[in-house]
């Protein structure tokens, strides 16, 4: 197969991030007998630094003609930074948020999943970490409280900011038929996480999920406040499958979940439209702390590529063999700097790159 692959690097840890998992890609294509032709584009701090602006014309084009994006991080530290002097629809961030909007990526895909040989590195409790977990979360990518009107305004000499919350029940709905979709090939469970005790928009979205899963009689639904979900994540993980939720809540719940895998660095993700079409990315941040240093996770990257490889081109089997390899180097007690605890064995990222793409094949 011929894969068409927009890559944007980004800022911070991305360049570090993505080189391993272009990588750990060549390699499954070489295996297996693939071409790809890469096409690195910018966006955010990067693309400021280069245009003037975090998201350019051109970026969106080469995208949409892309079958895929692969991406790093962006952004940067947020009090030291130039970008953060910039007026905020000029700063790395709006650079991401456009081009989600830009390519219709409504559905995002965090899995987190927490691997045996990790669970030391849990911060749950033995009992709690040891049952383990592996869980979907779906968070709406493209509405509420991230793309609605906001301002601020001085009343009588007081100033006010107003950020507005919408959803309407289209975009509700195909959020929704994803998740279900999704779970019918899991294990057959969605939890729909609001907050519908207090706003409208949780009751729409509440509804529109009940008369969704109508058409998925064999998918159990289960309602759950947002308030109560961030505590349920902590006390008993093993309980959810398909999480589905609204963009807020999934921003903050996925770095929740993220953390009780052992690392943030663990965490991939998929944004996805009505197409094959994907932009992949770790959940994580850009991490300006540790950048140029080799020391970040690239395995959050390398699963994001393997995301890809399933999702957009249907190559079960190349993702398959990414996402063993990933556990065979984590069983053989290789580990980064975030995930490292004493006995087992410290790599650099250009390292866990190399070992995980060795096991390829
Ligand atoms: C994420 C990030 C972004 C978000 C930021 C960088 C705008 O935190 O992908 O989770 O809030 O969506
Ligand atoms: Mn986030």
């Amino acid at each position: 197969m011929k894969m068409k692959i927009a890559v944007i690097k980004g800022d911070g840890i991305g360049p570090e991030i993505v080189t391993e998992a272009m990588k750990v890609l060549d390699k499954a294509a070489s295996v297996y007998g693939h071409e790809i032709e890469y096409r690195q584009v910018l966006m955010g701090g990067a693309s400021i630094d280069a245009y003037g602006v975090p998201l350019t014309e051109e970026t969106i084009a080469i995208c949409k003609d892309s079958d895929a994006v692969l991406m790093g991080s962006i952004g940067g530290d947020t009090n030291t930074s130039p970008w953060y002097k910039l007026e905020p629809s000029k700063r790395p961030e709006a650079g991401l948020l456009g081009i989600r909007k830009a390519l219709n990526l409504f559905a995002n895909l965090r899995p987190a999943y927490l691997y045996k040989v990790l669970s030391d590195a849990c911060p749950l409790k033995t009992e709690i970490a040891q049952k383990g977990f592996d869980m979907l979360i779906m968070r709406e990518l493209t509405g509420g409280l991230y793309f609605g009107d906001r301002k601020t305004i001085t009343e009588n000499g007081i100033k006010k900011a107003i950020d507005t919350l919408e959803y309407t029940e289209e975009e509700i709905r195909r959020i929704a038929i994803k998740a279900f979709e999704i779970a019918g090939k899991r294990r057959k469970k969605v939890i729909s996480v609001d907050k519908a005790n207090v706003l409208d928009s949780s009751r729409l979205w509440r509804s529109v999920v009940n008369e969704v899963s109508k058409d998925y009689p064999d998918i159990e639904l289960e309602h759950m406040l947002v308030d109560n979900c961030a505590m349920q994540l902590v006390k008993d993980p093993s309980q959810f499958d398909v999480v589905l939720t609204e963009n807020m809540f999934g921003d903050i719940l996925s770095d929740e979940a993220s953390m009780i895998t052992g690392s943030i660095g663990m965490l991939s993700s998929a944004s996805l439209n009505d197409t094959k079409f994907g932009l992949y990315e770790p959940s994580h941040g850009s991490a300006p702390d540790i950048a140029g240093k080799n020391i970040a996770n690239p395995i959050a990257t390398i699963l994001s590529a393997a995301m890809m490889l399933r999702y957009t081109f249907d190559l079960d089997k190349e993702a398959d063999s990414i996402e063993k390899a990933v556990s065979d180097v984590l069983d053989e007690g290789f580990r980064t700097g975030d995930i490292y605890t004493e006995g087992t064995k410290k790599l650099s990222c250009s390292e866990m790159g190399s070992e995980i793409a060795g096991r390829i094949g």
